[in-house]
């Protein structure tokens, strides 16, 4: 059984600390309540407490809680510290060390874990100054799940919703060793799926790529434990959770998307990049005459990660080929950059597009050399988990 101190800020969110609380219970865990004084607006203390059964704290100064059981006392009993829902008062309070309130306080002795659930609006959260806190938390080792996209208490729509409760409970188990941690702490982005290239209003040009292969590799990244940036072409069933989910469009948003992710261990390029796309028109066009598209290279995001000054410290692509595969994906491996190259052979045999199943073939650039292996055939799930254990090794 682990202590898990749950830091309740302020936020419309405030009310799934409840069911937080209950799923930690469950896992066995003893879940010790602290509220920020104004999260008493969103949540009260007598639900918290009576689903926790444990006293909430929520005063630095109350006449009895700083006795019974002190803010570095509470900090030195965590064995995990949760912050769900974080706003961006109290992660900008934490990353500054401001020692302001009972929260506060207690994050600056801590020296436990610490797991952040971040929930606010959009603009708040993508605000310059916002981004800084993060990026400054990630840089001391905190972790964070979500936030994840979707409609907004106040009506819009954006990043900056809560993780759901299960995702959170999830990533806190990651955390005290319950689960699988192989790739604890390592950010990966991966992209995944067609991209879709409009022609006019009504149509558009696009591939047959499912997504799935990469939804499986999500998956398995986050079942070890990683922080995953998903960012996906249009896709019919969308079948992961606990990941950052970014849908776009085109070529073109798939690389801002990409672009603009900072601080990631590994690449992993899954996505069926459109390589062309046209000029597109604002009216529909109508049919008649014969129609003739003046095609435009598309940016090459694979390229685009491998030659940037962030370039992670592993870059993985994918290859799809129909003829004289092996060596398209030399020659695919060498002009992209990459380190490793995922060889899908595309034939009767090997459908790939849209099957539950895959072939893949391995080519890791080792020096001058380049070093070929056949995974075989399998469900995706599995040479996804195949995936998952070789990037554990290069980090091991
Ligand atoms: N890729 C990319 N951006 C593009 C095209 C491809 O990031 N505009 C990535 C894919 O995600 C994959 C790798 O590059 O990881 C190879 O994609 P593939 O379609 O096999 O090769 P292309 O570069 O498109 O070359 P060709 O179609 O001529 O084989």
């Amino acid at each position: 059984m682990a202590t898990v101190t749950l830091i309740i800020s302020a936020g419309i969110a405030a009310y799934k600390a409840l069911e937080l609380t209950r799923l930690l219970r469950k896992e066995g865990h003893r879940v010790v309540p602290v509220m920020t004084k104004s999260a008493g607006h969103f949540v009260t203390p007598l639900s918290l407490e009576a689903i926790a059964e444990h006293p909430v704290y929520d005063s630095l100064f109350a006449a009895g809680q700083e006795s019974q059981i002190g803010h570095i006392q509470l900090a030195r009993q965590s064995d995990l510290i949760v912050i769900a829902p974080a706003s961006a008062q109290i992660l900008a309070q934490y990353a500054l060390g401001l020692a302001e309130d009972l929260p506060s306080t207690m994050l600056l002795a801590n020296t436990a874990p610490v797991l952040v659930a971040p929930a606010m609006n959009h603009r708040m959260w993508q605000a310059e100054a916002t981004q800084k806190t993060i990026a400054t938390l990630r840089g001391r080792g905190v972790a964070f799940v979500g936030p994840n996209i979707g409609d907004m208490a106040c009506g819009e729509h954006g990043i900056g919703r809560m993780a759901e409760p299960e995702e959170i409970a999830d990533a806190a188990s990651h955390i005290l060793g319950l689960k699988d941690t192989s790739l604890s702490g390592k950010r990966i982005l991966v992209t995944g799926g067609p991209t879709c290239e409009p022609i006019d209003p009504v149509r558009y040009i696009a591939n047959r790529s499912s997504g799935k292969q990469a939804s499986a590799i999500v998956r398995g990244l986050v079942a070890c434990g990683a922080e995953v940036i998903f960012v996906h072409g249009p896709i019919s069933e969308l079948s992961v959770s606990g990941a950052e989910c970014h849908g776009v469009q085109t070529a073109q948003e798939m690389l801002d998307a990409v672009m603009a992710q900072q601080n990631i261990d590994v690449f992993i390029a899954a996505a069926a990049v459109a390589d062309w796309r046209v000029a597109p028109r604002a009216q529909k066009v109508k049919k008649g005459a014969a129609l003739t598209l003046e095609m435009i290279e598309n940016p090459d995001i694979l390229l685009s990660v491998t030659q940037s000054v962030f370039r992670p410290p592993l870059v993985i692509g994918f290859a799809a080929e129909t003829d004289s595969s092996l060596d398209h994906a030399q020659a695919k491996l060498r002009r992209k950059g990459c380190d490793w190259l995922l060889l899908n052979e595309i034939s009767a045999q090997n459908p790939a597009f849209g099957a539950e199943e895959n072939h893949l073939i391995l080519l890791a650039q080792q020096g001058d050399k380049v070093a070929v292996t056949d995974w075989g055939r399998g469900s995706k799930d599995a040479l996804a988990q195949r995936l998952c254990a070789e990037i554990t090794g290069f980090f091991a």
